[in-house]
């Protein structure tokens, strides 16, 4: 689960998992050649549970009836039962019945567009929310809606992933409704070596989030792309791109946060942890969602637009990891290399200072010892 691959090009295709257990709305887009979109052939979340979330939230103090619920979201009263049923599946805690209206127990902490997207209005993000009950993996998803022309901002959520992957061949634990599985869409005008600084900057949003959230928990970043807390990994980032040798075509950043797990598998138990077993309470995966999402925003932004952006984002990181600087290493790199860190180069690579010289790490697991 911590290592960390070269951000060459990768293009990946894989079958994407239908969403089981949500009845989907025929989709009307259709590619230019006609068929449908792969990642519009993937089922996606029925846009009205949103909207039956919202409604019930904007009448938080009483009970709304099925009738109002009908004819605000254009359904019968049968359907607005059907989907109550499946906000419930999803452990949404909703009162009530058909015949006397709806109300909700508690928030809702779904990744739903509709609990999302009024906050990140401005951002890049705010426009194109994609959310799935269940999936293969977001970032498969996410390279099949850019292959097809989605548009940059277009974000993959999703509450459960099936095959959740981490770099090299390493899995992504990812339990329903407890963590962060998002997969976004960036087409900057850059040159595929400068990808890496994009990896850095979502680390530093990982980070920010986080502390916007609960400002007692201080992250630690791990070079290029694990985010950790007291020495256990909570985040990791995978960054996918397709690129001509001078041209970035897209890049996929998919981040899997540990929110609220309250426990891992044995093999992951001595060094993954989650934030909520860090601070003892429940988190808000909305709340820190749409944290991470503007910070992002914000990184990307002035990454695209601002020439010294870059420097800012290599400073930032070595001052919030404890392990880019002075630290024993050793890295799992084509022969291997042991030995001392000296920070970042100004692409943003590993320096590591072994009996040998100084090298530069560009791809590898980097163990600390
Ligand atoms: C790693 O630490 O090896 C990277 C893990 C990245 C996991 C995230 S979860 C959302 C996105 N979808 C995936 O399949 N992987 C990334």
């Amino acid at each position: 689960m911590a290592e960390f691959d070269s951000v060459a090009a990768i293009a990946v295709s894989r079958a994407i998992l239908h969403n089981s257990r949500i009845k989907q709305p025929t989709s009307k887009r259709k590619s230019r050649a006609g068929t449908p979109a792969p990642h519009q052939l993937a089922a996606q979340t029925d846009a009205r549970l949103g909207q039956v979330v919202r409604l019930l939230i904007a009448h938080a103090t009483v009970v709304v009836s099925g009738t109002k619920i009908a004819a605000e979201i254009g359904t019968s009263r049968s359907e607005v039962w059907r989907l109550v049923q499946q906000l419930r599946d999803l452990g949404v805690d909703i009162a009530g019945h058909p015949s006397t209206g709806y109300s909700l127990k508690s928030m809702p902490d779904l990744l739903l567009p509709d609990m999302l997207a009024p906050q990140l209005s401005g951002t890049l993000f705010g426009k194109h929310i994609h959310h799935y009950y269940k999936i293969g993996s977001t970032n498969t998803v996410a390279v099949e809606a850019a292959n097809a022309g989605a548009p940059e901002g277009s974000v993959f959520l999703a509450e459960q992933q099936t095959a959740g992957r981490g770099r090299g061949a390493n899995q992504w634990h990812s339990e329903r409704s407890t963590g962060i599985y998002c997969s976004v869409l960036l087409r900057p005008a850059l040159p595929p070596s400068d990808v890496l600084v994009i990896t850095l900057a979502a680390g530093l949003a990982v980070h920010s989030a986080v502390q916007e959230v609960d400002r007692r928990v201080l992250p630690d970043l791990k070079w290029p792309n694990d985010v950790l807390i007291e020495g256990k990994k909570f985040c990791g980032i995978l960054t996918e791109m397709n690129a001509e040798v001078t041209r970035v075509r897209y890049v996929v950043v998919g981040i899997g946060i540990n929110v609220n797990q309250s426990s891992f598998p044995a093999d992951l138990q001595a060094i993954a942890t989650s934030l909520r077993l860090v601070t003892g309470t429940e988190w808000s995966r909305v709340e820190l969602c749409t944290a991470l999402l503007k910070s992002l925003d914000r990184e990307y932004r002035s990454l695209v637009e601002n020439p010294d952006a870059a420097n800012s984002i290599l400073r930032r990181f070595q001052e919030r990891s404890s392990s880019v600087r002075g630290r024993q290493v050793e890295v799992e790199e084509n022969a291997g290399l042991e030995g001392v860190t000296e920070g970042l180069d100004s692409r943003g690579f590993l320096q590591v200072r072994t009996a040998q010289g100084v090298r530069t790490v560009l791809s590898g697991t980097v163990k600390l010892k």
